[in-house]
């Protein structure tokens, strides 16, 4: 079906009607408010900025979202309330625990100020409906999405716009609807964000060394000319720290670990091989211009036996 064609139904479906989304960044959700809001402008789009983030993402989808397409999208700044709670906690999945507990909470908030509603839209796709509906894999991580929401919004309905497509199509969608490529290109990020990419336990100054590692690492890659060709690549900070030369005399900083991996379901995949000219260019870059980091060190481990992620 083309996208006027969805718009003109869901004009149809929801004329008159109030509607709220959460939008977390991700291409899903960030397609389905754009085809409501196409529908229906008075769409109230919210995002939370958990200060998990990666370098420029929030700015970004206020860019995009509220100053070139007029939405009415509510920023929340919850990054101190995130890192409080975060505080001491080093276990990878108690920390995707709370990071989705108090992203509920923030956005029961939000809901509740906005009052009662029509519709909530989530940006659901095939692909999740058909992984919720097996039991044939064995978990091994907790997955935060914002699954919890229908539970804290007083909605009649839940809208769904995408149900029915798979990834390479909600990605042509939001070309037609005119989002642009860095939104709808976009490489998967977990829900939990940087929060399980910080080794242990997570700080601002932590959050911030790898923000600018991975900065580095993306626009690398990119320059490269490897983006399209690699699935989700990404920079992890270690907890460890290691001895190094700095100005003559010994240094010690952290490790950034780099992971590039191939799959197609994220369910297995194949560690990438990043010819070494550009892996040699990423670590000078890192090393110098971020000054914490001291040791760059790269994944060449598949999945199985590791996980894409470290934590
Ligand atoms: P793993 O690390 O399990 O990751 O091999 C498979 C894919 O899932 C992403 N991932 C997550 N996504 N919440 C999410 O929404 C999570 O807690 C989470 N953990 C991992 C990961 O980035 C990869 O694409």
């Amino acid at each position: 079906m083309s996208h006027l064609k969805k718009i003109e139904e869901l004009k149809n479906t929801l004329k008159g009607k109030k509607g709220i989304c959460a939008m977390s960044g991700g291409v899903d959700s960030a397609v389905a408010a754009a085809l409501v809001h196409a529908a229906c402008p008075d769409l109230v789009s919210v995002y939370v900025n958990t200060g998990l983030m990666r370098k420029n993402e929030s700015a970004e989808i206020e860019k995009v979202f509220k100053k070139e397409r007029g939405m009415n999208l509510i920023m929340v700044d919850a990054e101190e309330r995130f890192l409080s709670r975060l505080k001491g906690v080093d276990d990878p999945n108690k920390k995707r625990m709370i990071i989705g507990e108090e992203f509920i909470r923030v956005f029961e908030e939000e809901a509740k100020k906005i009052g009662a509603v029509d519709y909530l839209v989530q940006g659901t796709i095939l692909a999740d409906i058909i992984e919720s509906g097996t039991d044939k894999h064995k978990a091994i991580k907790p997955h935060h999405n914002v699954g919890g929401l229908p539970a804290v919004v007083d909605f009649k309905q839940l809208v769904e716009p995408l149900k029915d497509l798979y990834k390479p199509q909600v990605r042509e969608l939001g070309l037609a609807l005119g989002l642009p490529e860095s939104i709808v290109m976009r490489q998967p990020f977990p829900g939990p964000g940087l929060g399980v990419r910080v080794i242990g336990e997570i700080t601002k100054a932590k959050l911030d060394i790898l923000r600018e590692a991975d900065f580095i690492f993306r626009d690398e890659v990119a320059a490269a000319g490897l983006d399209k060709e690699i699935w989700q690549y990404f920079a992890v900070l270690l907890s460890s720290r290691s001895v190094g030369i700095e100005d003559g005399g010994r240094s010690y900083g952290y490790t950034v670990a780099l992971r590039a991996v191939t799959s197609t379901d994220a369910l297995s995949a194949q560690w990438f091989k990043i010819p070494f000219d550009v892996l040699g260019k990423i670590s000078n870059r890192i090393t110098s211009e971020v000054k914490e980091v001291g040791r760059v060190a790269y994944d060449i481990t598949s999945k199985p036996p590791a996980t894409i992620e470290w934590e």
